[in-house]
């Protein structure tokens, strides 16, 4: 009876497991204290036949060993694993890293970027703090014509007298376009993404920064015809090939003829719905063919060459193909609003 007892005891303490020092007090209370299960089998033993007396009590001696042994040797595991915890870097990032997702702006960029990259034009970067000379002077703006009103921004240094030293946040990215010109001689083929600023109330609809794409094609014998036709393949690539698009005149000092293209509404296949306030077609662009003026003050022959220039609104497009109603969002960093873009990414 007492030595099954003791037998089942046995297996049961050789399995014992813990890893925290409470746990393993616990044990050490239910097995080996003076009101543990070793010592009520002591109190047993007092009834055990006189012949069995030393058969048990040695089975009692190797239950408490192994008893003590096991506790012991769960105490001193125990022990070393909180000295490998002493290196716990509390500050360390947890695991896994949740990953945050592009921008939406950036989402588009790209986008665009890699349609114009496959149509072959490459891309040029320049500063954001600009002086009136590449924004508006070499973009063939007269000092004191009125669409600098149309672009009023913020004013760094002003200096009436020189064009140079009157710096401004630019205001489109056309100034990285007089620069590829002063430095690069044709065949020019590049788009210009950036930021720019413009003087705006901030309001759902308008806001003091917002992000372009420009691009600017010059050769011999550019034609209108290559400018309309890039213009649909891009069209095409961003909006589904269905989409169509419309050009209609406008007026930019710095190409000459000018016109603004709209394209099919997306939503409504041009049938005309709220979006595009019933008239199937909404405007992504600006775009014409480089005033002749524009090359000369860039250092280019408008005799031998000619050019169209393009240039979007990032947020613009963006708002088109995902309908975001407000464009401040694009700013707040809202997180909520971010990951609505995971799947995009
Ligand atoms: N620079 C113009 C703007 O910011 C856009 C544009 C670029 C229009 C090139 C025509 C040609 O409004």
């Amino acid at each position: 009876m007492i030595l099954d007892k003791i037998e089942k005891l046995l297996e049961e303490v050789k399995g014992l497991n813990a890893s925290t020092p409470e746990e393993i007090e616990a044990l050490r209370l239910k097995y080996l204290s003076k009101k543990g299960e070793i010592s009520s089998l002591m109190a047993d033993f007092r009834n055990v036949p006189a012949e069995q007396k030393k058969e048990v009590g040695i089975k009692i001696n190797e239950l408490k060993q192994t008893a003590l042994e096991r506790i012991n040797s769960l105490r001193e595991q125990c022990e070393t694993n909180e000295a490998k915890n002493d290196d716990l870097d509390l500050t360390r990032t947890p695991y896994p890293i949740k990953f945050g997702t592009r921008h939406p702006l950036t989402i588009v960029k790209n986008e665009i970027i890699d349609i114009f990259s496959r149509m072959g034009f490459t891309l040029a970067d320049g500063p954001e703090v600009e002086d009136d000379l590449h924004v508006f002077t070499k973009m063939n703006f007269a000092a004191d014509h009125p669409a600098r009103d149309m672009q009023d921004t913020f004013f760094v240094e002003t200096n009436p007298n020189d064009v140079t030293k009157n710096i401004i946040l630019r205001s489109h990215t056309s100034s990285v376009q007089a620069r590829v010109m002063e430095t690069t001689q044709p065949p020019i083929r590049v788009i210009c993404p950036g930021r720019v600023y413009r003087n705006e109330a901030i309001t759902a609809r308008a806001h003091c920064f917002f992000h372009q794409i420009e691009g600017l094609y010059i050769d011999k014998n550019v034609s209108f015809t290559d400018l309309k036709q890039v213009l649909l393949t891009f069209a095409r690539e961003l909006f589904g090939p269905d989409t169509k698009i419309r050009l209609r005149p406008s007026y930019f000092p710095f190409t000459e003829p000018s016109a603004e293209m709209d394209i099919s509404c997306h939503i409504c296949g041009g049938k005309g719905c709220g979006f595009c306030k019933h008239t199937g077609w909404v405007e992504i662009l600006g775009c014409g063919m480089v005033d002749p003026n524009v090359l000369e003050l860039c250092g280019i022959d408008s005799k031998i060459y000619s050019g169209y220039a393009f240039g979007l609104g990032v947020e613009r497009i963006t708002n088109l193909k995902y309908q975001v109603s407000d464009l401040r969002l694009f700013s707040e960093n809202d997180v909520r609003f971010l990951h609505e873009f995971d799947a995009a990414n």
